[in-house]
């Protein structure tokens, strides 16, 4: 078989491929990440490339503009080598995987989904959290345990097992053979004196391991939050609860696609399962290892981990094939998973700690919103809730101590910036805040404060209000030809608007949005608002009956809460009653590897929580139809959008 050199700029990474092996897969395989929002099916256009040197193949694609073409842009998912290549990675190609920098620390943040320790304490303020009963995922008990003689001859097993059951109240205790086994020669080297880790598996407490002396201080934990696009580790220490150090980078696995319905298809695929598993815990196990080399401690000291995440993240953390999640009639294969070893996945702590994932709803609504539903205590809230997390999947949680029903709505990518013609991530260079002042200049704010690259989710919210209250957007989404401004103007994707010129940008275009980016963006909103819309129809409430309103998740607190109402992403009702609790999944999972209490209340959460199927549910196509509109097709909905 022939093999051609390519060689990726600006890096200088070589890589021999095979004839007809795609560049995308070249690029992974090389160990450089690019934009891949749709896992390499020639469809979202992100995964650009700049052919410098040599032959290539390259299949038609109307993902790249006759300008671009001219300047040798191609699809990597879409072009193969026909011999050596010269290629260039453009920057917003370019994924950066490696640890979120402090930039963008600073807006995942804003973004709800970075905490950095010290800031923990005051959003629990914020969310008045449940105080619950300290009891971690793994404790440590130093024991000097009496010497035997003829006196007292019970076995070493049984006599650690007396010496626990003096200083705790455990019924049910039990261990493994390996304990077993070097507990003879470890109790006598140690003169008797040793440090057992007790951990709660289920019902059940075990001796998870027994140690030397007294290494009783040293006992940490990690929570983890798995999100599709980005993931969130806290360290822990489980005697003091302290939250040592918070980290977020994004999930290896957004290579192999944005969304969770891409990942399922590709774990069906080959080895894709393997794949998609090793992404995620090379991930968990990396941000690990920055852990215990920053705080000088050792990788056994870690004997706990929650994981919180949705569904499909949490079967491809286990290894376990996703596949029936989107097969009629759409059930996942464990929602409830028992405490396990975390080496059992694959993440690298103490060989013999605990892991727990958070308990899903349902296929879709995963443990990220049972952690979340903790977190906020929307279950021991006494007036009526509503707690909204927006991410690729908008998931939606109405109630009260008394009963809670939540459902899913597919809003799509879109308010990540995938399949858009300027979208980006919130990272470096993207436009998260602007404003559209009378003559259609666009002020704006970027991440970094660095020259425009593109725009990420708050950026589009923005856009779409001002632009909608300047008549540049009509109530049915499109672009106003009439208006007869330079910024408005026919593009290569029907008409659009420039937001930022080339000039300005650091882009390689004119930074705009088109009518296709609209509708794109539309449909998310609509998915939203309809399925809020239709929860609360179906409980037969009204959203003047809603005391509170709690946005998690993606957005954060970088979302205007005023221009989401304008363009019809939320309801409209009194600014006061909406609060930003951040990234509540992962407030979730701190709490429980911190308590048994709030394990068990997620498990009840979990059980409690009526999950409503809006593809079932009558009138959510009608309702998601009038949702098609800037508002709604229904003003009267939306008083303070009408009187504007
Ligand atoms: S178009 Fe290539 S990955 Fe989406």
């Amino acid at each position: 078989m022939e093999k051609y050199k390519i060689i990726f700029l600006p890096d200088e990474k070589k890589i021999h491929v095979k004839k007809g092996e795609n560049l995308l897969h070249a690029a992974i395989r090389a160990g450089i990440y690019i934009h891949s929002s749709c896992g390499g099916d020639g469809v979202c256009g992100r995964c650009k490339l700049i052919i410098k040197e040599g032959n290539f193949r390259s299949e038609p694609t109307g993902r790249i503009s006759k300008e671009e073409k001219a300047k040798g842009y191609v699809l990597a998912c879409l072009t193969s080598a026909q011999g050596d290549l010269v290629v260039e990675i453009p920057p917003e190609s370019r994924l950066d995987l490696e640890k979120v920098t402090d930039e963008e620390a600073k807006l995942l943040r804003l973004k709800g989904l970075f905490t950095p320790a010290e800031e923990v304490q005051e959003q629990k303020a914020v969310l008045k959290e449940t105080v619950f009963e300290h009891s971690p995922l793994a404790t440590k008990i130093y024991l000097k345990l009496p010497r035997p003689d003829f006196n007292d001859r019970v076995s070493d097993l049984e006599r650690l097992f007396r010496e626990i059951r003096k200083k705790r109240d455990i019924p049910i205790m039990q261990t493994g053979l390996v304990n077993v086994k070097r507990l003879g020669g470890l109790l006598r080297e140690s003169e008797w004196k040793i440090t057992a880790t007790l951990g709660k598996r289920n019902e059940t407490t075990e001796i998870v391991t027994i140690e030397p002396g007294d290494t009783s201080k040293k006992n940490f934990g990690m929570a983890f939050d798995i999100g599709t696009t980005t993931i969130s580790g806290q360290l822990v220490d489980l005697n003091t609860k302290k939250v040592l150090g918070t980290k977020a980078t994004y999930n290896k696995q957004v290579v192999f696609g944005d969304d969770v319905i891409t990942r399922i298809i590709f774990a069906t695929e080959g080895a894709g399962l393997e794949r998609l598993h090793h992404a995620v815990i090379d991930t968990m196990n990396n941000m690990i290892k920055d852990f215990i080399k920053e705080h000088k401690i050792h990788l056994n000291s870690i004997n706990g981990v929650t994981c919180a995440g949705n569904t499909t993240m949490m079967h491809l953390l286990l290894r376990v094939n996703p596949r029936y999640i989107r097969r009629e009639p759409y059930v996942s294969t464990a929602n409830f998973v028992p405490v396990i070893r975390a080496a059992e996945a694959g993440i690298k702590v103490s060989p013999r700690g605990l892991m727990y994932c958070v308990p899903g709803v349902s296929t879709y609504v995963g443990g990220d919103i049972t952690a979340g539903v903790l977190a906020c205590g929307l279950n021991e809230a006494d007036e009526l809730t509503l707690l909204v997390d927006v991410g690729t999947n908008g998931e939606i949680v109405v109630g009260n101590k008394e009963w809670m029903a939540a459902c899913s709505a597919s809003a799509g990518p879109a308010f990540e910036g995938s399949g858009l013609s300027c979208g980006m991530r919130a990272s470096k260079g993207a436009i998260q805040i602007a404003k559209v002042d009378p003559k259609l200049n666009v002020k704006f704010e970027t991440v970094g404060s660095l020259r425009p690259i593109g725009i990420c989710g708050s950026g589009y919210v923005d856009l779409l209000a001002e632009l909608f209250l300047r008549d540049v957007i009509t109530r049915d989404g499109k672009i106003n030809r009439e208006l007869g401004s330079p910024r408005i103007r026919r593009g290569d994707h029907g008409y659009e608007f420039v937001a930022v010129y080339k000039r300005d940008a650091e882009a390689d275009h004119d930074i705009v949005i088109t009518d296709e980016d609209i509708d794109n963006l539309k449909r998310s909103k609509g998915a939203i608002y309809s399925a809020i819309s239709i929860l609360f129809r179906k409980m037969g409430l009204a959203f003047k009956n809603l005391n509170r309103i709690f946005i998690a998740g993606g957005f954060g607190s970088c979302l205007n809460i005023k221009n989401a109402i304008t363009i019809g992403l939320l309801p409209d009702l009194d600014l006061k009653s909406f609060k930003f609790v951040g990234n509540t999944s992962i407030i979730g999972a701190h709490q429980i590897l911190l308590s048994y209490e709030a394990m068990k209340n997620s498990e009840e959460i979990a059980r409690k929580i009526t999950y409503i199927d809006l593809s079932v549910e009558p009138g959510y196509m009608d309702e998601y139809v009038a949702s098609l509109f800037f508002p709604h097709t229904d003003l009267s909905r939306f008083p303070t959008v009408k009187a504007k």
